[in-house]
């Protein structure tokens, strides 16, 4: 297999510059609610983010991706190890975008006003507001939905605000958790490269989790894998495919063919030997 990196060697993007996102020996754990159960959600999580770096998360349910985000956003703090964003503990403000597993909404606000909603605390002029809502309105596809309201909305389109106004206020450090993942798989694909555009024009760091091995290979600089029980990262696996990826068909290069596959196994294995995943259970009571 080409291009795999340990992980515990440091990473090539820390080499060519500083990090703009430092993750050293991070854990996590939590409680059960109603139980003395623990979790170790993370245990030692340490990968280095350079600026400009698009990395996907990939990982079998429950392998504390969406925790790892959190704890880059600053919503939570680890209970081992640091994170650091730009050199300082993070903290959630409008240079950190994060687009929600569920979409977080607010209901009683329309289209508009939600898409605005962080550049409001930020303090951005309204022309600019105004500006930037009808630019990531229309680039989502929802340009004529802007006074229309979340429940008015199918759950692809909600989506799609909810990247909207994570993308709006042009954050330096963007974290989409599954940002596609209830998106169809047309417009799912058409957001891609248009993520992928935009990202080549703004460029910071882009944090992604997806289920999609595909999707994670398609847009990402480096594919961190992570597994579960307790949470950790696996590898870390640079993707080597040429930029731009939207003028070509990046799905049928050899090179791609092999990394889908080569993390696919990986994942695969993980979930087959994972004692409490429900497909082992399944196999070892010799059920389908
Ligand atoms: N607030 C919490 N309280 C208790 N346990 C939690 C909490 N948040 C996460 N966990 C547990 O931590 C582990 C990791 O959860 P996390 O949501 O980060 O996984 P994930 O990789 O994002 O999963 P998925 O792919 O299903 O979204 C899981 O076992 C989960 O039950
Ligand atoms: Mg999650």
């Amino acid at each position: 297999m080409r291009d795999i990196e340990s992980v515990a060697i440091p990473s090539k993007a820390a080499a060519t510059g500083p990090a703009k996102i430092t993750i050293r020996g991070v854990g996590k754990t939590f409680r059960r609610p109603r139980s003395e159960q623990i979790v170790e959600a993370l245990k030692g999580v340490s990968l280095d983010v350079a600026d400009h770096t698009f990395i996907s998360l990939v990982g079998p349910s429950g392998c504390g991706k969406t925790t790892l985000l959190r704890m880059v956003n600053g919503l939570i703090k680890p209970d081992a190890g640091e994170i650091l964003v730009n050199g300082k503990a993070p903290e959630p403000g409008p240079d950190m975008g994060f687009v929600f597993q569920s979409f977080r909404l607010i209901p009683w606000e329309s289209v508009r006003a939600n898409v605005a909603f962080v550049m409001r605390i930020n303090h951005l002029p309204k022309a600019e507001r105004d500006e930037r809502v009808d630019r990531y309105l229309s680039l989502v596809g929802l340009a004529k939905f802007a006074n229309s309201f979340p429940n008015e909305l199918s759950g692809g389109m909600k989506q799609r605000v909810a990247l909207a106004r994570a993308l709006a206020p042009e954050p330096q450090v963007l974290l989409m958790d599954e940002p596609f993942a209830s998106i169809d798989a047309q417009t799912r694909e058409l957001m891609q490269f248009e993520l992928m555009r935009l990202w080549s024009i703004n460029k910071g760091v882009v944090i992604f989790v997806t289920h999609s091995v595909d999707e994670a290979i398609v847009l990402a600089d480096r594919v961190v894998l992570m597994g579960p029980r307790p949470g950790r990262i696996i590898e870390v696996v640079d993707v080597n495919l040429p930029r731009p990826r939207w003028d070509y068909d990046v799905r049928a290069r050899p090179e791609f063919i092999d990394l889908r596959n080569y993390l696919w196994n990986q994942i695969r294995s993980m979930v087959i030997s994972d004692p409490n995943s429900d497909f082992f259970q399944r196999q070892a009571s010799g059920r389908a």
